[in-house]
């Protein structure tokens, strides 16, 4: 069977976009039945910026909560922290060998973090893509479930196997396939629809977090960011509209319909008329999650037991294929 792999940051809370850009897909991809599939709370990704140890500890269990009210079952799918398989970082290490500098440099995302003062970046946020690369290639995973802000370091993900297996003169690594499919591989800000939604964005109006209340949901629908036009009957209507065109794509995701779809039912609705109807679908369909993770966080001591389980069967996957490529690479075992 086709081995999924992907991870989430536990650098804060799980928003919507994590949410439908990643999470919803991830449970879709282990009913599916069709893949074994290794999800994953990548810790050591994570301290790339700096973290508090305790909200660190606190993330990340919360993030495992957030998997499981999501519908990711432990005993399904593989769910572990990152930092409990040793075999990510040993691989990781081998590919900061493979990986090229230059490579590295091309990352938009580096050079959207580091910015102007990449003299003060770590290391680490350097050659995150490498480990990230581990991730995956640790397990020979073949599909990469992810939103479309992933889509580059999955491309040197393919470039570093490539590149492994042409210097060792081997077939070892398998060329992954990034999997971005669905309404909201790119859920935008609710204050402006041009840039991403995302965890580290100063106003909290700008997203939903998983754990926000009926509430707080419905109110930033409500406050979301529109314009005065009616909604149109065709997609190409919402080309310079980038605020309407993003609560369509997150209507249709939550619904699980296409965007065409939500157009085919409300056309001609003013935001007056659609923001309502798509804070309740909003608050149907996230509020018993964040309820959920309240419960599951309640008992730390299980949601631990299943971190360190899943570790347990990650590291069966990991152990042969990182002792082999360390074999393949000359390291006298
Ligand atoms: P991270 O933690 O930033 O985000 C986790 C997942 O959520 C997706 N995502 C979004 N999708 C749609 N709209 C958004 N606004 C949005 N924001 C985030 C991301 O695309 C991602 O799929 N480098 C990764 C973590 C990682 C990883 C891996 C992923 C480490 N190793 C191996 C896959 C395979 C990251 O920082 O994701």
């Amino acid at each position: 069977t086709p081995r999924v792999f992907s991870g989430i940051q536990p650098s804060g809370g799980l928003t919507l976009g994590n949410y439908l850009g990643a999470m919803k897909r991830f449970v879709d991809m282990q009913d599916a039945g069709t893949h074994e599939t290794i999800y994953c709370m990548v810790d050591l990704h994570a301290i790339t910026v700096a973290q508090d140890p305790k909200d660190l500890a606190h993330n990340t269990r919360e993030l495992c909560a957030g998997f499981i009210a999501s519908g990711i079952d432990p005993e399904k799918s593989v769910l572990f922290n990152q930092s409990q398989v040793p075999e990510h970082a040993q691989l990781g290490w081998i590919f900061n060998c493979v990986a090229r500098m230059g490579w590295m440099g091309r990352m938009t995302q580096w050079k959207d973090k580091a910015g102007k003062n990449a003299e003060q970046a770590s290391l680490g946020l350097f050659a995150y893509p490498a480990l990230m690369a581990a991730d995956i290639l640790v397990y020979h995973a073949t599909h990469v479930p992810v939103g479309e802000d992933q889509k580059q370091h999955l491309e040197l993900t393919r470039d570093i196997a490539a590149k492994f297996n042409h210097d060792y003169g081997v077939d070892f690594f398998p060329i992954t396939e990034p999997v971005i499919e669905g309404a909201a591989t790119r859920v935008m800000s609710l204050r402006d629809g041009t840039k991403k939604m995302s965890k580290s964005d100063p106003s909290d109006l700008s997203r939903i977090n998983m754990t926000d209340t009926a509430d707080a949901i419905a109110k930033k629908i409500r406050k979301a960011k529109t314009d005065p036009e009616p909604l149109p009957e065709a997609l190409d209507g919402l080309d310079e509209r980038p605020d309407a065109r993003n609560l369509v794509n997150i209507y249709a995701a939550l619904a699980e319909i296409t965007p065409q779809q939500v157009l085919d039912q409300h056309a001609g609705s003013q935001f007056g008329t659609f923001k309502p109807v798509l804070a309740d679908l909003a608050v149907e369909k996230l509020a018993p999650i964040g309820t959920e993770m309240s419960r599951l966080m309640e008992d730390q001591a299980e949601i631990d037991r299943i971190l360190a389980r899943g570790a347990e069967r990650g590291r069966e996957i990991a152990a042969p294929i990182l002792a082999k490529t360390l074999e393949i690479v000359g390291m006298v075992r």
